[in-house]
C-alpha cells in the first residue's frame, strides 16, 4: 500500500533516476521533471465521444532526468523494471525525411512519439533517465505520464508557447501514432492540468475544465489495483470507440455528445442490438458525470456514491468492458459500511477500481476486500495533487 508523504515519494524517485543516470553517463543530469498518473472518478468511456470525465491526478508520477547534449542523437534509459527489453534506447532526432516510428522496445515509442510531436523547435540532443512510481500498465495512466514527463522535461530544453492544452493533444496523438492506441483525451489531460486538492470536470468537447474541490479529511479516495489486466483491452478499445463513431454517424450526428435518449429511441431500428447498449451507456455516462460533479461540489457523497455504482453497472452490462476481477472489488468494497461509492475505472478489462468512503472506513474496506477477492489487490490511498511540474534536481 502506498500512502506515504509524497514529496519524499518524488524525491526518492529523482534520488534513483540521478544515480542511475550518473552510472549511465558518468555525469549528473541538469534537468528534472514529473507528471502524474490519474485516477478516473466518473465517466468512462466518454471523453472520444466529446461528453464530460472527472479524474484527479494522483501523488504516484513518473520522473525523467537528463540533459540536453551535443549532436543528434538522444539517450534513454528506463528504470522500470516491467518495461520491454532493452531499457537503454538509442535513437537519432527526428528530421523531416526520416521521422521517428514506432518499433522496439515498444516502452521508447511513448519517448518518441512525443520528440516526433513537440511543438517547438529545435530540439537538441539528449540523455534521460526515467523512473515512476505509476504502477505499468495498471489502468492509472502510466503510458500518459510517461508521455507528459517527456514532453515537460523536452520543455525545459527547448520551451515552447505554454499553451498547455495544446501539450495535452501533443501527447495524446504521440499515443495514438506511436503506441497505437487510439485514446481520448483524458489521460493526457488531466496529467497536464491536474490540481492538489480537485478533480477536473473536462468537457472533452470544448476542452474546457472546471476544478471540483475534493479535501475532505473526513474521506477518502481508495484505489484496489486488480493485478490483473486481460489480453482483451488491446482489441476491445479500438472497436468501442469505431461503434461510437459508426452509430454517432448513423444517428445523424458528429459525435455521441450531441445524442439523446430520444434520439436514440428514434434510431433504435437501425442500430444492432449491442450497439444501441454502448450509445445508451454513453448518453447516460455523460449525464451521470455532469450530476456527480454537482453532487461532489455539495458534499452529497451518498449521492456521489450511488453514481459511481450506476457507472460501473452499466459499463459491466452496456459497455461491457468490466470483467470477473473488477466486479468482486466493487461488490465488495460496497459491503462495508462507510464506503459511499465504488466502481472500475479507466479503459477497463483489469486495471483498478476507485472507490469513495469515509475515512475511518479505510482499514475495515482493505481488510474485507482482501478476504473477498481470490488474487492479489494492492491499495492506494490518495489525494487529487498537481499535474506535470519541474522539480529540483
Ligand atoms: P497504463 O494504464 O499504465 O497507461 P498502458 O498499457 O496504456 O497502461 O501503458 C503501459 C505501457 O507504457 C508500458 O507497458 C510501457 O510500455 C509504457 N510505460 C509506462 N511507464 C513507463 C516507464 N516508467 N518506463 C518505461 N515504459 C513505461
Ligand atoms: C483509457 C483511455 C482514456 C479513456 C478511458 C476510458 O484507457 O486512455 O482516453 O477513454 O480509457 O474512459
Amino acid at each position: 500500500m502506498t500512502g506515504r508523504n509524497p514529496v519524499e515519494d518524488v524525491e526518492a524517485l529523482v534520488a534513483e533516476a540521478r544515480r542511475v543516470y550518473r552510472d549511465n553517463f558518468g555525469e549528473d543530469p541538469s534537468v528534472a521533471v514529473c507528471a502524474p498518473g490519474r485516477v478516473n472518478l466518473i465517466g468512462e468511456h466518454t471523453d472520444y465521444n466529446e461528453g464530460f470525465v472527472l479524474p484527479m491526478a494522483l501523488h504516484l508520477v513518473t520522473v525523467m532526468v537528463g540533459s540536453s547534449t551535443s549532436g543528434q542523437s538522444c539517450s534513454v534509459v528506463t528504470i522500470a523494471e516491467s518495461a520491454d527489453e532493452p531499457r537503454k534506447v538509442d535513437f537519432n532526432l527526428p528530421t523531416d525525411s526520416a521521422p521517428l516510428t514506432g518499433g522496439q522496445p515498444v516502452w521508447a515509442n511513448y519517448v518518441k512519439g512525443v520528440v516526433q510531436h513537440y511543438r517547438a523547435q529545435p530540439l537538441p540532443a539528449f540523455k534521460a533517465v526515467i523512473a515512476s512510481s505509476v504502477p505499468l500498465g495498471g489502468g492509472l495512466s502510466s503510458s500518459a505520464s510517461l508521455e507528459v514527463a517527456v514532453y515537460t522535461f523536452l520543455q525545459q530544453l527547448c520551451p515552447d508557447d505554454g499553451d498547455k492544452i495544446a501539450k495535452a493533444l501533443a501527447c495524446q496523438k504521440a499515443e495514438h501514432t506511436h503506441a497505437g492506441v487510439p485514446c481520448g483525451i483524458m489521460d493526457q489531460f488531466i496529467s497536464v492540468l491536474g490540481k492538489e486538492g480537485h478533480a477536473l470536470l473536462i468537457d472533452c468537447r470544448s476542452l474546457e475544465a472546471t476544478a471540483v474541490p475534493l479535501a475532505d479529511p473526513g474521506l477518502v479516495i481508495l484505489i484496489t489495483n486488480s493485478n490483473v489486466k486481460h489480453a482483451l483491452t488491446g482489441s476491445e478499445y479500438p472497436s468501442r470507440r469505431k461503434q461510437c463513431e459508426e452509430a454517432a454517424a448513423i444517428m445523424g450526428k458528429s459525435s455521441l455528445r450531441d445524442a439523446t435518449l430520444q434520439h436514440l429511441e428514434d434510431a433504435k431500428n437501425r442500430l444492432d442490438s449491442v450497439t444501441y447498449r454502448r450509445v445508451r451507456h454513453v448518453i447516460e455516462e455523460t449525464e451521470r458525470t455532469a450530476k456527480a460533479a454537482e453532487a461532489l461540489k455539495r458534499g452529497a457523497y451518498q449521492e456521489f456514491g450511488k453514481l459511481m455504482v450506476e457507472s460501473h453497472n452499466s459499463l459491466r452490462d452496456l459497455y461491457e468492458v468490466s470483467c470477473p476481477e473488477l466486479d468482486v472489488l466493487v461488490t465488495a468494497a460496497m459491503e462495508v459500511d462507510g464506503v459511499f461509492g465504488s466502481r472500475m475505472t479507466g479503459g477497463g478489462f483489469g486495471g483498478c477500481t476507485v472507490s469513495l468512503l469515509q475515512s475511518d472506513a479505510t482499514e475495515r474496506t482493505m481488510k474485507h476486500i482482501k478476504e473477498r477477492y481470490s488474487g492479489s489487490p494492492a491499495f492506494y490511498i490518495t489525494t487529487p495533487s498537481n499535474g506535470a511540474r519541474l522539480l529540483s534536481v
